[in-house]
């Protein structure tokens, strides 16, 4: 079977599409022969051990993919309302789903509705429901799955809440503008070019800003009305973004911070927490499904995923499909910042 393989940390160019043994599950172990795979941009931090800002070993080489669909084809044990045949998608925070075939561990798991995580494993499995496509299944659940953890569990929206989100067309930034959308929350969008904002504003944000051509506090402070604030925000960028984010938030509002896609952490000091009296919280989607006042909540957030897919309620936007082969381009796309939601790897179609 092949599978992608980083040796060591650098550009698109250092993975490796190679070929490896394919093995029988062990007990209490299934394997699900992968079609299609979501790329994100926390692989990008990966590959170049950046993870969030933060310089990484990974202990190369390792195998590389975080969530993925396929089908089951074997089961080694006992695991009620589970068979061969069924489409399932799974997130494997230790990494392996970009490959023909991917193992799951259900030995220790914990069990939801059509769902199991592992904590041992570190692995989320569920089923996908036959009206959506192994194509569509692929490209969302971590975007979908950390805007949600975000913004219900954490954030605990409100319909009276202005919610500001942080790189609106990226894959768990359009996922946050849905779901604050569906929450009845008022949206304000930032993209940095006018298809990004074109975007947002098609997936439900009320409000949007150019920050190439715009400044963000100007715009916040005027959409605002100069003294309402901002009560949660999405930061996913760090360095002075973070800055500007802490600026537009009320006293009594909420950062969440959950990437550092610029490679720069943002710097906070406790007098910027007293004399704003903003919260911030960190999220993280592994951590939020190990504690277990979050779990649940994010292991229903799969049904509502899917509900919301099937029902039209949720718009899977897939910008780009890329051969498992073609990673590497897949990742320059990444880079160049002109992706436009979701894009996803075939790797069995
Ligand atoms: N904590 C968690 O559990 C968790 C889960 C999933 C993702 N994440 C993190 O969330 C962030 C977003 O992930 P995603 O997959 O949804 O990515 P994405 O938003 O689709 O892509 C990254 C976006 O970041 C913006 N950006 C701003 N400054 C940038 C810079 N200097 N270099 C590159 N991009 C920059 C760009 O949007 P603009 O052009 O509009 O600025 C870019 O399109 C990543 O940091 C990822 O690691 C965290």
């Amino acid at each position: 079977m092949r599978e992608i393989i980083v040796h060591e940390p650098g550009g698109p160019e250092v993975f490796q599409v190679e070929q490896a043994p394919m093995v029988g599950p062990n007990e209490g172990e299934m394997c699900i022969q992968m079609t299609y795979s979501g790329i994100n941009y926390t692989s990008v931090e990966k590959r170049r051990g950046n993870y969030h800002g933060v310089v990484m070993d990974w202990s190369p080489p390792y195998q590389a993919g975080l969530e993925g669909v396929g089908t089951i084809t074997e089961i080694n044990g006992r695991l009620e309302g589970w068979s061969t045949g069924e489409r399932v998608g799974m997130i494997k925070f230790q990494g392996g789903t970009w490959s023909d075939q991917a193992t799951a561990d259900f030995s220790e798991a914990i069990h939801g509705t059509n769902c199991f995580f592992n904590p041992q494993s570190a692995e989320l499995v569920f089923k996908i429901p036959d009206g959506i496509s192994d194509k569509k299944a692929a490209a969302i659940p971590v975007s979908f799955l950390t805007a949600y953890g975000i913004l219900k569990p954490i954030g605990e929206i409100e319909p009276s809440d202005t919610v500001l989100v942080h790189s609106a067309a990226g894959g768990v930034g359009n996922a946050a503008t849905q779901i604050a959308t569906w929450s009845n929350a008022t949206v304000i969008g930032i993209a940095s070019n006018e298809d990004k904002i074109a975007f947002a504003t098609r997936m439900g944000a009320d409000h949007t800003i150019n920050y190439a051509t715009n400044s963000i506090t100007t715009e916040i402070d005027d959409i605002c009305d100069d003294t309402v604030g901002i009560d949660i925000a999405l930061e996913s960028i760090g360095g002075r973004t973070f800055k500007q984010t802490l600026a537009v938030m009320n006293e009594s509002g909420s950062i969440i911070t959950y990437g550092v896609s610029s490679g720069t952490p943002g710097i906070v000091t406790t007098p910027d927490l007293i004399f704003s009296g903003v919260s911030i919280h960190g999220f993280h989607l592994l951590l939020a499904l190990l504690n277990e006042k979050t779990r649940t909540s994010i292991m229903d957030g799969i049904t509502t995923m899917f509900e919301m897919v099937e029902r039209d309620t949720y718009h899977v936007e897939i910008d780009e499909v890329f051969d498992m082969t073609d990673v590497s381009s897949a990742h320059e796309y990444l880079e160049s910042r002109n992706s436009i939601g979701n894009i996803v790897m075939a790797i069995n179609p």
